[in-house]
């Protein structure tokens, strides 16, 4: 009723976004990282705060300002960083939108020295599994409404409503990456999916996206906790 009368969307809820790629150190001068941009995690957490939101925003290492009227961000490098950021920040959370594309493993060791070339012998580094950030969400019994995202390049909505279920998640925002959508791209597609339903946000600018995950995100918000 109050949405029909003008109040935003959003309205004194607490939103925590996460974006951006993780880096992971193997030495001091080289790291192990993704494609993402962060784009879409920055336009979605501006979008939450158009909505009226308080928006944390806990960022990987992005090049891009903050958008306007995202009250807090914290700024991390690793996966383990992230993971950390966000659980200190969900407790005053009501929703999570996980956008951030997390390093799944770290190099088992850093080393502190730049390691050198080995004059023609293959080099083999050990990765250590990186905590998931939204599983350790959703195992605890009090935590936000968690919103996921799953890029693919295939197989995109048997791995989203995988993902959505083994990891606990209220809704999942599924895009095929790869052929000029997603990652490094100004333009993205999304398919939602929660528990018993779906929906299709077709391709359009990632601001435009973001505006529409939102709505929807607080929607399926208002259904599941009033
Ligand atoms: N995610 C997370 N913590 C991690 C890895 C991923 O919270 N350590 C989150 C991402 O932010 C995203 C969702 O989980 O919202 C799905 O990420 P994705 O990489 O697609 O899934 P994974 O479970 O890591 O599986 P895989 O990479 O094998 O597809
Ligand atoms: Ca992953």
């Amino acid at each position: 009723l109050a949405a029909s009368f003008g109040e935003p969307l959003l309205a004194g809820r607490r939103v925590l976004v996460s974006a951006g790629p993780t880096y992971e150190d193997i030495d001091p001068v080289r790291f192990i990282g993704n494609r993402s941009s962060g784009k879409m995690g920055f336009a979605v957490a501006e979008a939450a705060a158009q909505a009226g939101a308080e928006v944390t925003l806990v960022a990987g290492p992005v090049g891009l300002a903050t958008p306007a009227g995202v009250a807090r961000r914290i700024d991390v490098r690793s996966a383990a960083q992230m993971h950390a950021a966000v659980l200190a920040a969900a407790a005053q959370a009501d929703i999570y939108i996980g956008a951030a594309a997390v390093g799944d493993y770290r190099p088992q060791e850093v080393s502190a020295q730049k390691l050198k070339k080995r004059d023609g012998s293959e080099l083999v580094l050990h990765l250590a599994e990186n905590p998931d950030i939204l599983a350790s969400l959703s195992a605890q019994t009090a935590h936000p409404f968690l919103v996921g995202f799953a890029a693919e390049t295939h197989d995109v909505a048997s791995y989203a409503q995988g993902k959505l279920r083994h990891k606990g998640l209220d809704m999942i925002a599924a895009n095929q990456v790869g052929g000029g959508l997603g990652f490094e791209s100004a333009d993205n597609a999304l398919t939602l999916y929660w528990a018993d339903g779906a929906a299709e946000l077709p391709r359009t600018s990632k601001a435009e996206l973001a505006r529409q995950l939102v709505a929807r995100v607080a929607e399926r918000y208002r259904t599941a906790r009033g």
